[in-house]
């Protein structure tokens, strides 16, 4: 059992508070990582910069043991809080509206309590504070900055709230749980021409039309039903008025898939669509993709055990909850090592924590930071004792 006393679950209330207060965009993180820092030294925590705002501790435990770590992400996202909470953005057009700032004030609970244990602690802990993975992606360049290298770390986990688990409830299924998210920008070009006489112009509009409603043959048609794949067109403009043939249109849109031989074959064949279209209507296009994050996959057998452990060593609900279309640079982690992407429920209708993530109305029931901090550290003592074996 791990104990997160009344103390410590005030402390990292008035942490998550300080933090949503000061929402900052990727690779701004400077408030937020000074906080990090400021905790880690009051805890004489050993820490370093990495990827500019990113922050990395380490706590040495005394008895021998496995290397672990925990991520956390810092930033917030360009919209505008519209909770009216006491505590709410003091940032015009910025908000804490995916939870990060309850993922950092959590790892500094589970710092605070693994810190204290560190004569009885087995094996290595490595704490990652990581900017920017609402985007450009923050992961990535902490690896290439050696974050998983010194000490080596043999697997690592990380905590995302979500509102569709209750509070008292924790996630972990093994696997697929999150997709990747490369984006497409298609050009269409034609011949402008007057809307009375099509057939002296090459019209942009029919050839864009036929090629949206072409891309959802993929996942209808080209694709296992048992696959998990989108191709959502989310853009498209062109044209100038109503008697006018456009002759240029422009689509974006995004492309997921939970596997990566799914993913590429999506490309292949959006670029076949793309070509064969072309041709039948005699327009240009012009195709650019864009590669986002690659899909998060659960090492399967440390997912079983972690689930295992938190049953045996807690009194928290462990769900398997259904893996989502949408992405999360964790992903570049568990591609080095086996990894765990946990949910951590925050839902209550009696905190008004019923909104999704991303909405100006999110909340979250701060009942859950407990269920956090607690789930952090039994990963980390479980892993460095060898009972969450890997
Ligand atoms: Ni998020």
């Amino acid at each position: 059992m791990v104990e997160v006393d009344e103390a410590l679950a005030a402390r990292v209330i008035e942490l998550r508070r300080a933090i949503h207060r000061r929402p900052e965009l990727g690779f701004e993180e400077h408030e937020t990582a000074a906080i990090v820092e400021r905790e880690l030294d009051e805890l004489q925590i050993e820490h370093r910069r990495l990827a500019r705002t990113g922050v990395a501790g380490v706590i040495r435990g005394e008895q021998p043991g496995h290397v672990c770590a925990l991520r956390a992400d810092m930033d917030a996202l360009p919209i505008g809080e519209r909770t009216g909470l006491p505590f709410a953005s003091e940032i015009a057009g910025k908000m804490h509206a995916c939870g990060h700032d309850a993922h950092t004030a959590m790892l500094l609970g589970a710092a605070r309590l693994l810190a204290a244990m560190r004569p009885q602690l087995a094996g290595t802990v490595v704490l990652i504070f990581q900017p920017a993975e609402e985007g450009p992606g923050g992961a990535q360049p902490m690896i290439d900055e050696g974050v998983l290298d010194t000490p080596k770390v043999e697997a690592i986990a990380m905590l995302h709230v979500d509102p569709r688990l209750d509070v008292g409830t924790v996630g972990i299924t093994p696997g697929p749980v999150n997709a990747s998210t490369d984006e497409f920008y298609l050009t269409v070009r034609g011949k402008g021409g007057h809307g009375a006489y099509p057939h002296t112009a090459v019209d942009a509009i029919p050839a864009s039309a036929a090629i949206v409603l072409a891309l959802q043959n993929i996942a209808a048609r080209e694709t296992d039903p048992l696959e998990s794949v989108v191709v959502t067109v989310g853009t498209i403009r062109g044209g100038y008025r109503n008697n006018v043939i456009a002759d240029e249109v422009d689509l974006s849109g995004t492309l997921r898939a939970h596997d990566l031989k799914v993913r590429d074959a999506i490309e292949r064949r959006l670029r076949r669509i793309v070509d064969g279209i072309a041709s039948a209507y005699n327009v240009q296009t012009e195709l650019q993709i864009v590669h986002g994050y690659p899909p998060v996959v659960n090492d399967p057998q440390l997912a079983e055990r972690f689930a295992e452990y938190l049953r045996e060593h807690s009194r928290m609900a462990v769900a398997r909850p259904a893996p989502t279309m949408g992405g999360e640079d964790f992903a570049y982690f568990a591609q080095r090592v086996p990894g765990v992407h946990a949910r951590l429920g925050v839902r209550s209708e009696a905190a008004g924590a019923i909104h999704p993530g991303h909405s100006a109305h999110f909340r979250i029931d701060e009942a859950a930071l407990r269920v956090g901090v607690e789930t952090l550290v039994l990963f980390a003592t479980g892993v460095g004792n060898g009972e969450i074996g890997l």
